[in-house]
């Protein structure tokens, strides 16, 4: 998938043009995870509205994506009052610096958007990202309306993410949200996997 093509024609039927109502609703139910001494990694980041409600909290929040389009437009939300930053990359190239930085990775939409075969990688990429004790924490997208095999977004069942992340993180959390994008009803499930300290695959 050709992500700066789809961002440069304006065919970014993902983009609703606000942060996720699913977002909004866990920081108004955990507030104790959000605040100033938080930092969060946000991968496929798109327009940076998560990021920003993010942010907003207190929180120190850097966004990334694959997109220059993407991140050109995101880092119109950066400003002095906040500690917010966008950068372009693909997160399986990242660089040593952004390893073991980050308490939190908030997933939305960038697990779904990656063809299957990449997300074993996915799963490490977040585990090098965070510290010790860190933990992914997002909203993944469980029923597409696409045929199985097709996508983006390729769709998961809850069993197949639990499955997917067990190398590398526990499950503490999952819950169904209240609120989503209209059309979303249904289709989202909040997961929070807490990094495991020795991992099992990879050499730690
Ligand atoms: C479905 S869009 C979701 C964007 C944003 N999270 C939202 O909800 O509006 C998936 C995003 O992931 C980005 N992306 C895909 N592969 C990526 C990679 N390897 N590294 C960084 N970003 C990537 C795309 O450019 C795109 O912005």
């Amino acid at each position: 998938m050709d992500w700066q093509a789809r961002y440069q024609v304006g065919d970014t039927p993902w983009d609703k043009g606000c942060v996720t109502p699913v977002l909004t609703e866990l920081i108004g139910k955990n507030p104790f995870f959000f605040g100033e001494s938080k930092r969060f990694f946000v991968p496929g980041c798109g327009f940076g509205y998560d990021a920003l409600a993010i942010a907003e909290t207190g929180s120190s929040v850097i966004g990334m994506d694959i997109a220059e389009s993407a991140v050109k437009q995101a880092q119109r939300l950066e400003s002095a009052e906040r500690e917010l930053s966008f950068v372009s990359g693909d997160i399986f190239e990242l660089a040593e610096n952004l390893y073991g930085r980050f308490d939190f990775v908030w997933e939305h939409t960038c697990f779904c958007a990656l063809d299957p075969s990449l997300r074993s990688r996915y799963v490490e990429q977040m585990w090098k990202v965070l510290k010790q004790g860190g933990a992914v924490v997002g909203v993944f997208f469980i029923n597409p309306d696409v045929a199985a095999g097709e996508g983006p977004p390729y769709g998961a069942s809850r069993e197949e993410i639990r499955a997917l992340f067990a190398s590398h993180f526990v499950l503490e959390w999952e819950s169904e949200p209240k609120c989503c994008y209209e059309g979303r009803e249904g289709r989202e499930h909040v997961m929070l996997f807490r990094r495991l300290t020795d991992c099992r695959e990879i050499d730690c």
